[in-house]
C-alpha cells in the first residue's frame, strides 16, 4: 500500500496514504482532543477541537477530516492551535452547567480534563443558558440534555451501529438538541436500551442510571467480562467497587460487540451483589417490574444461570 511522510511537531510518520492527520498523531503517540471524532463512525468534523497547524494553509483544518500527505508539517499544541481550542472550550462552557462537583461523569469527561489540559476555567462568552428538561422517563439512561455538547456521537452510534435511529438532531441554531422523533421522552420511542449512546457521550449528558450515585468514576473498577446469553458473545465492563459488582456498563464501540438489554439484565443477575429483584420492561407503553423469567424470556431462569456459570 502506498505511504505518505509527513512531521508531526517535529517527529517523522510515516503512515498508509489516507490516513488522517489525527491517526498519524494517535500512531505516533501525539495528543490529538476529540469530542465528535469515533474511529468506529462516519467522519463528522464538527466540534472543531482537533483543529492543528499546518505549514502553508491558512486557517486550522480539523484533524480527523484532512488526510495526511507527503511532507505536510504538522502542529498539534502550536499558540494558534491551544487559542482556538480555549475559544472552543470557553464557548461549550458558556452553555454547560457547572455541575461538576455532583456530576456522576466527574473524572471521566473530556470537557472536564480539556478544561483542565488549557487551563479554561471560566469563559468570556455570557448569554442564555439552556434549560431543557431532564429526561427522566425510563429505568435504564438519564438523559440530560443541558449537558450536551452536540457533539453527535450518540446519534451516529445509533445509526451506524445499533442501526436503530432512535435519535437525531432536532431544532436549529441555539435550540438544537439531540432528541427522539417528536422530541418524546425516550422511554416513548423505540429505543432498546442498548447503552451504547451512553458510552460514546464524552461528558454527561448520557448516564447509565442505576449506577448514578454509587460511587465516583475513579472509584469504579472496569472488567470486562463476555456473556454467554445467547452465540453472539458481546463484551460488557462489570463495575467493580469495594470489592463488589456494582452494575453492568457496555464497552465503546470498537472495543466489544452491540449488546442488549437482555444480556445486560442477565450479566446483572449473575454478577451483581445486589442485583434489583424485579427487572424493569415496558408493557403497554408503561415500565413495570417483571419477574427474571419474563425478562429473560426463558422458562427456568434457574437452569439457565447455572449454565451461564
Ligand atoms: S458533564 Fe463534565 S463538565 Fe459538565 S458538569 Fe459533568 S463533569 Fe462537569
Ligand atoms: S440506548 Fe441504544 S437504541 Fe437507545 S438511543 Fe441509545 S444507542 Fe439508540
Ligand atoms: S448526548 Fe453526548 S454523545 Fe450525544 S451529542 Fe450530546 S454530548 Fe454528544
Ligand atoms: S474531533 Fe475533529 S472535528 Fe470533532
Amino acid at each position: 500500500m502506498a505511504s505518505v511522510t509527513l512531521t508531526i511537531n517535529g517527529v517523522k510518520v510515516t503512515v498508509p496514504k489516507g490516513t488522517t492527520v489525527l491517526d498519524a498523531a494517535q500512531q505516533a503517540g501525539i495528543f490529538i482532543p476529540t469530542f465528535c471524532h469515533d474511529p468506529e463512525l462516519t467522519k463528522y468534523g464538527a466540534c472543531r477541537i482537533c483543529v492543528v497547524e499546518i505549514t502553508g494553509m491558512r486557517n486550522l483544518p480539523a484533524s480527523c477530516a484532512t488526510d495526511a500527505t507527503e511532507g505536510m508539517e504538522v502542529f498539534t499544541e502550536s499558540p494558534a492551535v491551544i487559542e482556538a481550542r480555549k475559544t472552543i472550550l470557553e464557548l461549550l462552557l458558556a452553555n454547560h452547567p457547572l455541575d461538576c462537583l455532583t456530576c456522576d461523569k466527574n473524572g471521566a469527561c473530556r470537557l472536564q480534563d480539556y478544561c483542565f489540559r488549557y487551563g479554561v476555567k471560566e469563559t468570556g462568552f455570557e448569554g442564555a443558558k439552556k434549560d431543557h428538561p431532564i429526561d427522566d422517563s425510563n429505568p435504564y439512561i438519564l438523559r440530560d440534555a443541558n449537558k450536551c455538547i452536540l457533539c453527535g456521537r450518540c446519534v451516529r452510534t445509533c445509526a451506524q451501529i445499533e442501526d436503530r435511529s432512535v435519535i437525531d438532531f432536532a431544532y436549529r441554531g441555539f435550540n438544537t438538541k439531540v432528541a427522539t422523533a417528536m422530541d418524546l421522552p425516550l422511554a416513548d420511542s423505540d429505543c432498546v436500551y442498548c447503552g451504547r449512546c451512553v458510552a460514546v457521550c464524552p461528558v454527561g449528558a448520557l448516564m447509565i442510571k442505576p449506577l448514578m450515585g454509587l460511587g465516583r468514576t475513579w472509584e469504579i473498577e472496569k472488567r470486562p467480562v463476555t456473556c454467554t446469553f445467547c452465540e453472539s458473545g458481546c463484551t460488557f465492563n462489570l463495575n467493580v467497587k469495594d470489592g463488589k459488582v456494582i452494575g453492568i456498563t457496555p464497552l465503546e464501540p470498537g472495543k466489544g460487540r452491540p449488546l442488549c438489554l437482555k444480556g445486560r439484565l442477565a450479566l446483572e443477575l449473575k454478577y451483581c451483589d445486589d442485583p434489583p429483584t424485579a427487572p424493569m420492561l415496558k408493557k403497554d407503553g408503561q415500565f413495570v417490574p417483571v419477574p427474571w423469567a419474563e425478562a429473560l424470556g426463558i422458562k427456568d431462569i434457574i437452569n439457565k444461570i447455572v449454565d451461564l456459570k
